[in-house]
């Protein structure tokens, strides 16, 4: 990808007469896009006004013997909530742990001096929440090694076509660990609310050659040919560097619940309507929007879901229901998400970022940038180089790694 972000008018302009030289009705495509999404907003408003959620839900228990209904639920809602992944006492212990990790080691204290590195949000109305630089925490590392989640994405992971048009895209049954953050919400936090936004690149799902073969169907308006799930050229997409902006391909972001949560409590909401992101990229090339606008999108930012563009599709954003310790919840990179601003809970609200990032060469080369940062406890190579763990006290290191932990860090094939 070459995208010159200084000229990013000109860049956008290009890239809109790249797509639509086709001779497409970008019209048409969007008025059925349409059409499809505003059924899919209808069932939802429908469930919610029964006091129903619209985010599945399963044990993880019940896992292996879900059904292809079920299955297919997950893909059209492109999120689920998988409970009693670890026990409640485990997951107290961990909490326990990581709040003593972030106090003894003095963590606000070196926060204070390097406040502002990270300005990936800072195009979204609500600011900065409180996430953590934090990284390889015992905790951490041992929900991510864990067989528990081993077999949970494999199951997630097979929800995704991996073979198809490009070939195989990646292992569904291998994972490459990405080292995520933390958050840890105090009772009563009103500053740190996420605007509704998508990660993983803006602009270049436009822009760049592989987010286009990936959003073929979309751009070329074969709407019905169009399968989020199918993981074709998924791996082949280059994004913008900027601290924050994930370069690993994932199947699923997500976060594990290390405290009780439920609406109103500083919680997640999402959009749960995975052809949504078909409908953004199409209204962007609606003839009421600029040659050198992408409804807003900024390069190097996450990508903004606003009132302007994308009121519509904000009818069918939702709080997860309540979850408790050991509860992991995930949506499709595509899937529209935010925090809401304030924690009326009365305790922590509490996470650690789990998702999921299949073997594949994409994130095989990012394995290789992210070990020597594990083995000197500096930040993620992915987010602003705080390295708050380097002095730190109680780190998870190398010979702390069972053989799956092996595996998933790169250290065996
Ligand atoms: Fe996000």
């Amino acid at each position: 990808m070459n995208i010159n972000v200084d000229q990013i008018d000109e860049e956008i302009k290009k890239a809109k007469a790249e797509i639509t030289v086709a001779g497409v009705d970008y019209q048409k495509a969007f008025q059925e896009m349409d059409a499809k999404i505003e059924k899919e907003l209808q069932e939802i408003e429908s469930l919610v006004a029964k006091g129903l959620s619209p985010i599945p839900e399963i044990n993880f228990n019940d896992l292996s013997s879900a059904d292809d209904d079920f299955a297919n639920l997950v893909r059209k809602r492109g999120c689920v909530i998988v409970r009693n992944v670890f026990s409640k006492d485990r997951v107290d212990q961990w909490n326990e742990n990581l709040m003593g990790y972030v106090r003894d080691n003095d963590y606000f204290d070196k926060q204070a001096e390097k406040a502002g590195m990270d300005k990936y949000f800072s195009a979204l109305a609500s600011g900065k929440p409180q996430i953590f630089g934090l990284y390889w925490s015992r905790p951490q590392m041992e929900a991510r090694t864990s067989q528990e989640m081993a077999d949970l994405r494999s199951w997630l992971n097979r929800l995704w076509k991996w073979e198809s048009e490009n070939g195989v895209e990646f292992n569904p049954d291998q994972e490459c660990l990405y080292a995520d953050r933390l958050r840890q919400r105090e009772p009563g936090d009103d500053t740190l609310g996420l605007s509704p936004h998508v990660d993983g690149g803006s602009v270049e799902r436009w822009l760049d050659d592989g987010y286009r073969n990936v959003y073929r169907h979309i751009f070329s308006g074969q709407i019905d040919q169009y399968d989020p799930f199918d993981a074709a050229y998924r791996t082949t997409s280059s994004e913008i560097p900027s601290p924050a902006v994930c370069s690993m391909f994932r199947t699923y972001q997500g976060w594990t619940a290390l405290t009780r949560q439920g609406p109103g409590d500083g919680t997640l909401n999402l959009v749960p309507i995975t052809d949504a992101m078909g409908w953004m990229l199409l209204r962007a090339l609606q003839d009421d929007i600029d040659d050198t606008n992408l409804c807003d999108a900024k390069p190097g930012r996450a990508m903004v879901v606003n009132d302007a563009y994308h009121a519509k599709l904000l009818r069918a954003y939702v709080p997860i229901s309540e979850v408790g310790p050991g509860d992991t919840v995930w949506w499709h990179p595509d899937v529209i998400h935010g925090v809401e601003d304030v924690n009326n809970n009365t305790g922590y609200s509490n996470v650690m970022y789990i998702g999921a990032a299949p073997d594949c060469e994409k994130n095989r080369a990012f394995l290789n940038k992210q070990r020597p940062a594990f083995e000197d406890g500096r930040s993620s190579p992915d987010f602003a180089a705080e390295n708050y763990e380097v002095e730190f006290n109680g780190r998870f290191d190398k010979s702390d790694l069972s053989p799956l932990g092996r595996k998933q860090m790169g250290y065996e094939a």
